[in-house]
C-alpha cells in the first residue's frame, strides 16, 4: 500500500489515512484507486509526484455497515482537487449512490488545483453534480479537517452536514492570500473562516468539534440516527428508558407564566429517551433549537423553540435553521416532533430588508412539504404566523398536542387589548382591573386551547407529566404513514 503520509502535515493532528482508520470500524478501510496519478504537464506538474494523487478514496464499516469515504491529504500538493483527484472522488460517489450507502468527504484541500485549470474545475463541477444527485438519496456528511477553500467547501456546502474543527479547519470560498490581492483586506483565516464563525455566525458549520478525534467519532454517530439511503426504513434501537415514563420534572423547568425564559433543551431532554439528543446547529440561531433523539428507541428529528434566548422568537436564522433541518429529517424519513413556544416572528426592519418573509416562508415550506409523521406539542404559547407555520394541523401534522393553559391566537393578551379597546381605554382613562378583564375574557374566549381543541386542530390537551408517554403512543400510532405530493420535478423553496 502507498504510504502517502507518515506524519500529519501542520497543524493536523491525524494523517488522511489515519483519519480514516479512526473512522470506520478497525480493519475494515479498503482503499481503491491508489495506483491513480494526475496525468499534467503544465507548470511544473510534469515532475511533481503525488501518490494517489493526493485523496484516498474507499469504503469501510460503520457499526457494521457500509460507508464510502474519501481523505484529502495536504500534504500532497496542499490536498488540491486536480483531474485524477476528482475522478477517484467522483468514482466512490457513483458506487455508493448504486449501492445506497452513505458518503463521508474528509476535506483538507485548497481547493481546484491551479496548474490543472479547467479540468481541476471541471472535476469539482462533477462532484457537486454528484452532490446534488445524491443529496436525500444517500447521507453525505462533510469533516472539515484543514484550511479549505473554493470546492472543499462548495462541495461541503451541498452535503447534509458539516462538521469543523475549532482552531484547526477553515472554510473560504478564497483563501486570506487571495482576498489582499483582490480587495486589499488584510484579515486572518480564522476572523475570514474559522470553525467558530461558521458554527455561530454563517450557520454554514452544523457541528463544532474540539479536535479532530472527535469529529470523526461524531460522524459515527450521526449516521447511527440515519437510514442508509432513503428508500430504508429507519432503525429503531433497544430503549431502556421507560416509554411511559412521567416527566414531572417539567413543572419546574417551565415556569407557567409565558413569557419567563427556560432553556428548551432541558424539556427535550426530558421527553425523548435519555441522553439520546444530539443537537445540530447547537452555537446558531438558539432562539429555537433542532436535532435527533430516539423516543421509545425511533429515531426522530425535534424541532424546539427556545425561550431561552430571545424569547425563542422566530427570526431570520431560527427559520433557515428549522426549516433546513426538517427537509433533512424528510428527506431520510425520521418524523418529526416540533414542541412549541413561541411568540411569534421578530418583526422590525432589520429583519424585514433581511428577507424574513422569504426564510418565514421556507419554515412553512419545509413543514408543508414533509410527509414524514409530524408531532407537535404545544407547550405554553404559540401565536400568529408561527402557529401556523410551527407544524399546526394546517401545514399537514398529524398529531397536535397542547399542555393544559397553552394560549394560541394571532397575538398575547396584552397586544390584542391594546389593539382592539386602546383607543376606548385612553379616552376613558382606563382602569387596570378594566385592562385585566379584558385580558381575562380574550384569553377564556379567543386564546384557550379549548378553542382549538373544538375544531379538532389540537388532538388532546395533555398535562405536562404526560408528554413523552402521549408522544410515543401516538408516534407509534402513525410510523406507517404514506403520503405522497403531486409529481413535480421540483418544488419552488423560497428564496
Ligand atoms: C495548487 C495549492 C493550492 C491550489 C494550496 N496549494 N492550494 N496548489 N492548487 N489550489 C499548495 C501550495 O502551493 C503549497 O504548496 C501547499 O499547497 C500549502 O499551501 P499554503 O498556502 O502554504 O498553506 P496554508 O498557508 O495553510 O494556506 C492554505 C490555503 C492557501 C488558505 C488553502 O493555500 C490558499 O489560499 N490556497 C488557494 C485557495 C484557492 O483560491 N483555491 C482555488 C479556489 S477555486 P508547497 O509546494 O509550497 O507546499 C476552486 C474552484 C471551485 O476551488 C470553486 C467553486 C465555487
Amino acid at each position: 500500500m502507498t504510504r502517502i503520509q507518515s506524519q500529519p502535515v501542520r497543524g493536523a493532528e491525524l494523517t488522511a489515512r489515519a483519519r480514516l482508520e479512526q473512522m470506520f470500524d478497525a480493519g475494515t478501510f479498503f482503499e481503491i484507486d491508489e495506483s491513480v496519478h494526475h496525468r499534467s504537464r503544465h507548470f511544473g506538474m510534469e515532475t511533481k509526484k503525488a501518490p494517489g494523487d493526493g485523496v484516498i478514496c474507499g469504503f469501510g464499516e460503520i457499526e457494521g455497515r457500509t460507508v464510502y469515504a474519501y481523505s484529502q491529504d495536504r500534504s500532497i500538493l496542499g490536498g488540491s482537487l486536480g483531474e485524477a483527484h476528482s475522478q477517484k472522488i467522483v468514482k466512490i460517489m457513483d458506487l455508493a449512490g448504486k449501492a445506497g450507502v452513505p458518503v463521508v468527504g474528509i476535506n483538507d484541500s485548497g481547493g481546484a488545483r491551479i496548474q490543472e485549470g479547467v479540468e481541476a474545475l471541471a472535476g469539482y463541477g462533477e462532484i457537486f453534480r454528484r452532490n446534488v444527485k445524491f443529496s436525500g438519496v444517500i447521507p453525505q456528511i462533510s469533516l472539515l479537517m484543514g484550511p479549505c477553500a473554493g470546492g472543499a467547501v462548495y462541495s461541503p456546502a451541498l452535503t447534509d452536514f458539516v462538521v469543523m474543527v475549532d482552531k484547526k479547519s477553515f472554510m473560504f470560498v478564497t483563501g486570506p492570500k487571495v482576498v489582499q490581492a483582490v480587495t486589499s483586506e488584510q484579515v486572518d483565516t480564522e476572523t475570514l473562516g474559522g470553525g467558530r464563525v461558521h458554527a455561530e455566525v454563517s450557520g454554514v458549520a452544523h457541528f463544532l468539534v474540539s479536535s479532530e478525534i472527535e469529529g470523526l467519532e461524531l460522524a459515527r454517530r450521526i449516521l447511527s440516527y440515519l437510514p442508509q439511503n432513503n428508500l430504508e426504513d429507519i432503525e429503531w434501537d433497544l430503549c431502556d428508558d421507560d416509554v411511559v415514563r412521567s416527566c414531572d420534572a417539567l413543572e419546574s423547568i417551565v415556569p407557567r407564566e409565558a413569557t419567563r425564559p427556560y432553556d428548551i433543551g432541558d424539556v427535550i431532554a426530558q421527553v425523548m429517551d435519555k441522553d439520546s439528543f444530539l443537537e445540530v446547529h447547537k452555537l446558531w440561531a438558539q432562539n429555537i433549537r433542532v436535532g435527533f433523539a430516539r423516543l421509545g428507541g425511533c429515531p426522530v428529528g425535534v424541532v424546539g423553540n427556545n425561550p431561552g434566548y430571545l424569547a425563542g422568537v422566530l427570526d431570520i436564522a431560527a427559520s433557515r435553521k428549522a426549516a433546513r433541518f426538517v427537509r433533512t429529517c424528510n428527506a431520510f424519513g425520521l418524523p418529526v416532533i416540533s414542541l412549541v413556544d413561541v411568540p411569534g416572528f421578530l418583526p422590525g426592519k432589520e429583519q424585514e430588508h433581511g428577507g424574513i418573509i422569504d426564510h418565514g416562508a421556507k419554515l412553512a415550506f419545509a413543514y408543508c412539504e414533509a410527509t414524514v409523521p409530524k408531532l407537535a406539542v404545544i407547550l405554553r404559547k404559540s401565536y400568529g404566523g408561527a402557529y401556523i407555520v410551527m407544524s399546526s394541523k394546517h401545514v399537514g401534522a398529524d398529531y397536535n398536542f397542547a399542555w393544559e393553559g397553552a394560549e394560541i391566537a394571532v397575538m398575547g393578551a396584552a397586544g390584542a387589548v391594546e389593539i382592539l379597546y386602546g383607543k376606548e381605554l385612553k379616552e376613558s382613562n382606563g382602569s387596570e382591573q378594566r385592562k385585566k378583564d379584558l385580558s381575562d375574557e380574550y384569553n377564556r374566549t379567543v386564546a384557550s386551547t379549548e378553542v382549538a381543541s373544538q375544531r379538532g386542530f389540537v388532538d388532546a390537551v395533555i398535562s405536562r407529566a404526560d408528554t413523552r408517554k402521549v408522544l410515543f403512543r401516538s408516534l407509534r400510532a402513525i410510523i406507517g404513514k404514506k403520503e405522497d405530493l403531486p409529481v413535480k420535478r421540483n418544488g419552488n423553496v423560497p428564496l
